[in-house]
């Protein structure tokens, strides 16, 4: 029989390729195992954002009642992705004066509030404030402003924005199929917290999400996101690129590109064949291996070259010291990471979600990054509220890389949410 938990986290990506649902069991503490996992094929997403929701409704259906029939319970709500095009990120800062000379949580909680005053265009709305770093008087990089001594604090952010029709379509999905949206998060910082670690985030690392409908980005810093990015191009193109250059259709493009597909040409054997079903009555065909990595490569040298554009026009191309870490289905194909060093000459690996126990036969792999990560963020949510009530949000804030417990911003996007709906 299934059972109804407080103690499960389920994290819910909903792809433009899949959609996953992954649930997990918390063991008290920042302690949580998986326990279950459903996935379904995704239909009705174009570059990561809702455009039918009759078919999504269907696929989040099957991938949570797969989850609960493995786990043996009954999910009731879920942290969800949210991604796309329409996603901005903007850095910005506050300045308050501290009120007794000592700084105390309301303070850091009203210069949050000075740092979020940013004008965003009306049809987007706040979904994550993300703290950089504190400066107290001429005092920079400070990170837990709480109790020390000063008159002026001032703070840094990442602020994320999305499209509230956007969240809106998301939200009213998931609560179709009878499941509340507990929080939405921005999927490329939830795939973060699934892949890297704690020396990467610190030291400078790039974050590449290469799906199926969208590369999504994330740069972070001294612990802290610095910028956020989404790239148009990922793996639905290369497979669209396959179907048009050896004229197949589009399902035996898909199955080639991951059967036989390559990023970098050199890597494949001069005499290396691979069988091609035709379009129609044709009989197949076999080709050289090579014509088909001469169709893949310049699509990913595109999509590299945009990175490494976006990388150095804000700046950060110098500063990510721990080189890149690429993640999502499509960083599976054969030669991602040695094309990505060719072209951005840093260190690139390829990231697996890696800190949560349970299940890792099925989940350890590039394209559960965020579904695992949307765990983490809820088992460190929870962990926040429950250890520390409001306590230091500073704190809190910065060991999730996200906005938590503090400033009420997940409150407000509820709110948000739910009074769209009435
Ligand atoms: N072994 C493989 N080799 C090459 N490509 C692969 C492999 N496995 C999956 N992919 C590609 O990965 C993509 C799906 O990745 P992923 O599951 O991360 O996407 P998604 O999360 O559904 O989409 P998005 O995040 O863009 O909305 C598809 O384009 C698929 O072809
Ligand atoms: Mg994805």
């Amino acid at each position: 029989m299934k059972r109804s938990n407080p103690e499960l986290i389920v994290g819910l990506d909903i792809g433009t390729s899949k959609v996953a649902c992954i649930v997990a069991q918390s063991r008290g503490g920042r302690e949580a195992e998986i326990i279950g996992v459903g996935q379904h094929p995704s239909r009705g997403l174009k570059k990561g954002v809702v455009v039918d929701i009759e078919s999504t409704v269907q696929a989040i259906t099957r991938a949570v009642q797969e989850a609960e029939l493995m786990a043996g319970v009954q999910i009731h709500g879920a942290i969800v992705g949210i991604a796309g095009g329409h996603i901005r990120g903007y850095n910005s800062h506050g300045i308050v004066a501290i009120k007794n000379k000592e700084v105390s949580n309301e303070d850091v909680g009203r210069v949050m509030d000075a740092a979020r005053a940013i004008v965003i265009p009306q049809d987007q709305n706040v979904i994550h404030i993300l703290p950089q770093e504190f400066m107290i008087d001429s005092q920079e990089g400070v990170r837990e402003p709480v109790g020390m001594s000063g008159v002026r604090l001032e703070a840094r952010v990442h602020i994320v924005t999305g499209a509230v029709s956007a969240a809106q379509n998301i939200t009213k999905c998931v609560e179709r199929c009878g499941l509340q949206v507990q929080d939405l998060v921005l999927e490329q910082l939830a795939s973060a917290d699934a892949v890297l670690t704690a020396d990467e985030k610190e030291l400078g690392v790039c974050l590449v999400d290469i799906g199926g409908g969208t590369t999504d980005i994330a740069i972070f810093r001294d612990g802290a996101v610095r910028h956020t990015a989404v790239i148009p191009i990922a793996g639905d193109q290369v497979t669209n690129d396959i179907a048009l250059g050896l004229r197949t259709p589009p399902v035996e493009a898909e199955q080639i590109k991951k059967l036989y597909g390559c990023a970098l040409g050199d890597l494949i054997e001069q005499d290396d064949e691979i069988p091609v079903p035709s379009v129609g009555t044709r009989p197949p065909r076999t080709i050289s291996r090579r014509i088909l990595g001469d169709i893949i490569e310049p699509r990913i040298k595109e999509l590299f070259e945009l990175i490494q554009a976006e990388l150095r026009r804000t700046g950060y191309e110098d500063m990510v010291a721990a080189g890149v870490v690429i993640t999502g289905g499509s960083s599976k194909l054969e030669g991602m990471a040695e094309l990505a060093e060719e072209i951005l000459h840093l260190p690139v690996r390829v990231g697996e979600p890696m800190h949560l126990p349970g299940m890792e036969t099925v989940v350890r792999t590039p394209g559960h990054a965020t579904g695992v990560g949307l765990v983490m963020y809820g088992l460190h949510n929870q962990v926040a509220s429950q250890a520390e009530p409001l306590q230091n949000p500073a704190i809190a804030a910065r060991e999730n890389h996200m906005d938590t417990s503090f400033g009420g911003v997940f409150r407000k996007m509820r709110s948000w949410v739910q009074t769209s709906f009435g």
